[in-house]
């Protein structure tokens, strides 16, 4: 069929990681290639006994249209679950969505005009890459170092590219592991204030901590209502239930959001949401974060143990949470081409490549996912990793 598509998807083709995602339907091979929780994170059996409470509690207003701003009592007990990270909001200032990837959409869908300029972390989230290249952004990639996104290079940015948004994960980055330092945290929002910037903070990891101490959000820096705080429920809950929120202050650009939302899918499902309300009101969610911290920790440094015994000139990220590191090898030598031999030999891994906004000069660094790992396949796929890059000269 002879069809003339709409012209945001010129340049958008995701094929590259498609094919990787449906070699990892192969049972067989060790997958650091996802983003996934571990599947003993997930609770089918709390989640039913939820799921059966709040239909028999409030079943019809559940299986009711509801309405596009939220499960009223999620957004009441989301609110009070985002004070842990310091972002203080009243609960009609938290849009519930279908998930953090919903609330990309959204905004870009609220601001952003084909051609518009948004500051990017180099590396940052591929998922949203793609939602900001279909809403044809002009993406203008930030530097990072090891205390994340670098100041002055946004400030910079700003300044001579006049940027509607600025895209941050602050903490524990997709696909660096690395977070924004606190003074960094202050400074951007301030910035973001001074030149009238809107900030996404997009935060699904903060929970994910295995050491140092919790740093407050962007947002509880934001004196102008600059930052558009994201959370998810993806990571610590289910991301097959698809809940996040969006905490926005500024009420015209909630306004917008919810239009948005509306048109979109009317409202995200109530039985999901009041799941999620559910378990933040059990007092059980802080012991299952603790739970599934502890086995995380032991995958990252089984992990970053088995790096450790890699030629030194592997550089690579130690987080202090979060599930992926991030690996630097050797110029010249390309993570991209040496997928389909690691694959072959029963190991994946995402080719670094795929997540800077002006993809084509990283071929060197690969993103690696320990999650959704036991400790014995991190040791097998990541001595098969090492084997052959050894073999190739490294
Ligand atoms: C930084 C970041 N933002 C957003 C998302 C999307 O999460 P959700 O499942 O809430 O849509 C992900 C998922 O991996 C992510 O890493």
């Amino acid at each position: 069929m002879q069809v003339s598509y709409a012209s945001r998807f010129d340049g958008i083709s995701g094929s590259a990681i498609r094919d990787i995602f449906k070699l990892l339907t192969n049972p067989s091979i060790i997958s650091f290639a996802g983003g996934n929780p571990a599947s003993s994170a997930l609770e089918p059996g709390r989640i039913s006994q939820f799921a059966q409470e709040v239909l028999a509690e409030n079943g019809v207003n559940i299986l009711q249209y509801g309405q596009s701003e939220g499960y009223a009592p999620l957004r009441e007990s989301a609110a009070t679950f985002f004070r842990h990270n310091a972002v203080e909001a009243r609960p009609d200032q938290v849009l519930p969505l279908a998930g953090s990837q919903q609330g990309l959409d959204l905004i870009c869908k609220a601001l952003l005009n084909p051609g518009d300029a948004m500051l990017v972390e180099s590396p940052a989230f591929l998922g949203a890459l793609q939602t900001f290249k279909l809403y044809q952004a002009r993406l203008v990639p930030i530097e990072m170092d090891e205390g994340g996104a670098i100041v002055e290079d946004i400030e910079r940015k700003i300044i001579a590219e006049r940027p509607k948004l600025i895209y941050l994960i602050p903490t524990f980055q997709n696909p660096t592991g690395r977070t924004l330092a606190l003074e960094r945290r202050r400074r951007v929002a301030e910035i973001a204030r001074m030149h009238g910037v809107t900030i996404i903070e997009d935060d699904p990891y903060c929970d994910l901590r295995y050491r140092g101490e919790a740093l407050p959000a962007i947002k509880s820096f934001d004196k102008g209502d600059n930052v558009l705080y994201l959370n998810s429920f993806s990571k610590i809950i289910s991301p097959g239930l698809r809940v996040a929120a969006v905490v926005c202050t500024d009420e015209e650009m909630m306004r917008k959001l919810v239009v948005g939302k509306q048109s979109t899918d009317v409202h995200s499902p109530n039985l999901n949401q009041a799941i999620i309300d559910r378990y933040l009101r059990s007092g059980l969610l802080s012991e299952h974060i603790e739970l599934i911290c502890a086995s995380y920790a032991a995958q990252m440094s089984k992990m970053l143990e088995m790096l450790e015994g890699f030629p030194e000139s592997v550089r690579f990220t130690r987080p202090d949470g979060g599930i992926f590191l991030w690996c630097e090898l050797p110029e010249g030598f390309s993570a991209t081409e040496l997928l389909p031999e690691a694959t072959r030999r029963g190991v994946a891994y995402i080719p670094g490549d795929h997540f800077y906004a002006r993809p084509g000069a990283h071929h060197n660094t690969l993103r690696l996912n320990f999650s959704n790992a036991s400790l014995e396949n991190i040791e097998k796929g990541m001595l098969i990793l090492k084997e052959l890059l050894i073999e190739k000269g490294l």
